[in-house]
């Protein structure tokens, strides 16, 4: 057991310490006027509102993504199966691929929004509010449409880490 204060631990410090909290996967999907598609994993991902239904999404300031901010008005939460560990590790990575998305299959949904293809949850959201927050922009969307997929009922989870499967219920 340690206890630091935060002139002790550095960014990636913290991150590891925050490691400890258990997440799903999800994969961020945006849609720009001209048709050009951008997706990106995520994990600081978390329901707001019931009424309205609204959620969040934590996007860094140094991902390539963030520069779409200023040029979008929805985006899309893909949450990931566990047989969909290869589509967090291509939208994590950095560098150029083949378009579009890097050729993941996936359609077109509400608000223009791409869906991929075998995810457990799609949302595609209006952007709310954008709050800047330290190195992060926090995205806060109201859920226009959603479709929850209950033949898939087993989530790529993320904990220190590493990937991770779902375990025996408790
Ligand atoms: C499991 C996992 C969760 C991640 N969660 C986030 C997140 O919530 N927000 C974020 O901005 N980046 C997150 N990342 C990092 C981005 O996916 C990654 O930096 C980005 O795709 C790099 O793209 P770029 O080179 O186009 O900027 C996560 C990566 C992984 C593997």
């Amino acid at each position: 057991m340690t206890t630091q204060d935060n002139e002790n631990f550095d960014a990636r410090a913290f991150r590891n310490a925050m490691g400890s909290f258990a997440t799903g996967v999800t994969v961020v999907t945006m849609a720009k006027s001209d048709g050009s598609l951008k997706a990106m994993t995520a994990n600081a991902f978390s329901s707001v509102s019931l009424e309205p239904p609204m959620l969040l999404v934590c996007i860094d300031k140094g991902a390539s993504m963030h520069e779409w901010l200023d040029d979008i008005d929805a985006f899309g939460v893909n949450i990931l199966s566990d047989e969909q560990q290869h589509v967090s590790n291509i939208f994590a990575s950095s560098g150029t691929h083949p378009e579009p998305l890097s050729g993941i299959p996936h359609s077109i949904g509400p608000l223009g929004i791409p869906i991929i293809n075998g995810v457990m949850l799609w949302t595609s959201c209006k952007i709310i509010h954008k709050y800047p927050a330290g190195d992060h922009t926090i995205l806060v969307g109201q859920v226009e449409a959603l479709e929850n997929n209950q033949t898939i009922n087993s989530p790529l989870l993320f904990h220190s880490g590493k990937y991770h499967q779902l375990g025996e219920e408790m």
